[in-house]
């Protein structure tokens, strides 16, 4: 497995294998990784095959990051990840440091983003307003360095593979996007680096994410008739806050094709919701 952390060499290496007719195959993380982005790596060697390439990029994204956000602890741990990656069989990690990937940040020399003004505004876009704008810009990056056939992104950040795959289809990139299932504990809460925040009760207090989807799925097979949509959002506001330390951000129904809210509620719509659970602030969604 190759580690390369120069955006020029990454690129060198993208291009013999794009000369020779090999499929890249690419899985887009910020690194600590854990079951779910395995399975991430393991949906781009499927669509790549034995002859392809397969490559991870490990790299914590500044600029998706509000200054009142967790970036300085978000939790890291290269050596542990390059392991696990060598185990998931990827031929190829990418680790650039911010020096690379934002040269001039620091006298405000990097001028050039990338913003999908429609599918963004919603949910974790209203609740982090420069979220999306970093991630569309990142990625594009990425799209560039890595120069994939295909990317793969895991559906538990539902809405950033709908931004994502509105700049790949607007912008033309030629790379065909993946969407992978969500992998989820054995009690239902749902993979992520961010539940190693979740020391002791608020671990268990997590699984308020999982349960309210449940409860949604219960009343939407439940119900002979459409679910009136701000009904349903109370009722599972109140649920998650009799937990303790769980306070609900958003709850939201919309339909999964254009993200756009629904009134009424039933199958086949799709929920999201945010909830803090202490400090840490954790999403999930599911389709009805
Ligand atoms: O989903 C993530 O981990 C990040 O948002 C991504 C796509 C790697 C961009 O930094």
């Amino acid at each position: 497995m190759q580690i390369v952390s120069s955006i020029a060499a990454m690129q060198r290496h993208a291009k013999k294998w794009q000369r020779a007719g090999t499929r890249i195959g690419f899985v887009p993380t910020m690194g600590y990784l854990h079951a779910g982005h395995l399975s991430l790596v393991k949906r781009a060697r499927q669509s790549v095959g034995k002859t392809g390439k397969v490559v991870v990029s490990i790299y914590v994204n500044p600029t998706q990051f509000a200054p009142t956000e967790d970036l300085a602890q978000y939790p890291r741990d290269l050596k542990r990840d390059l392991k696990l990656c060598r185990e998931a069989g990827a031929d190829a990690v990418f680790t650039p440091g911010d020096a690379e990937m934002y040269p001039n940040k620091a006298e405000n020399g990097f001028s050039a983003y990338v913003v999908e003004e429609k599918l963004s505004q919603s949910m974790e876009g209203a609740a982090r307003p420069v979220h999306f704008r970093g991630v569309t810009t990142v990625v594009a990056k990425l799209f560039n360095i890595v120069l994939p056939d295909v990317a793969v992104f895991g559906q538990k950040d539902f809405q950033q593979a709908a931004v994502i795959k509105r700049m790949v289809a607007d912008l033309n990139f030629p790379v065909k996007i993946i969407v992978a299932p969500t992998l989820r504990e054995p009690d239902g809460l749902a993979m992520s680096s961010r539940n190693k925040y979740l020391e002791g009760d608020l671990r268990l207090q997590a699984t308020v994410l999982w349960h309210a989807i449940q409860k949604a799925q219960a009343v939407v097979k439940k119900s002979a008739r459409p679910v009136p949509a701000e009904k349903l959002k109370a009722e599972l506001k109140e649920f998650i806050q009799h937990k303790p330390a769980a306070r609900a951000d958003y709850v939201e129904f919309f339909d999964p094709d254009n993200l756009s809210p629904v009134a009424k509620v039933t199958r086949g719509s799709q929920l999201a919701l945010a909830v803090f659970v202490g400090k840490t602030r954790l999403i999930d969604n599911a389709q009805l």
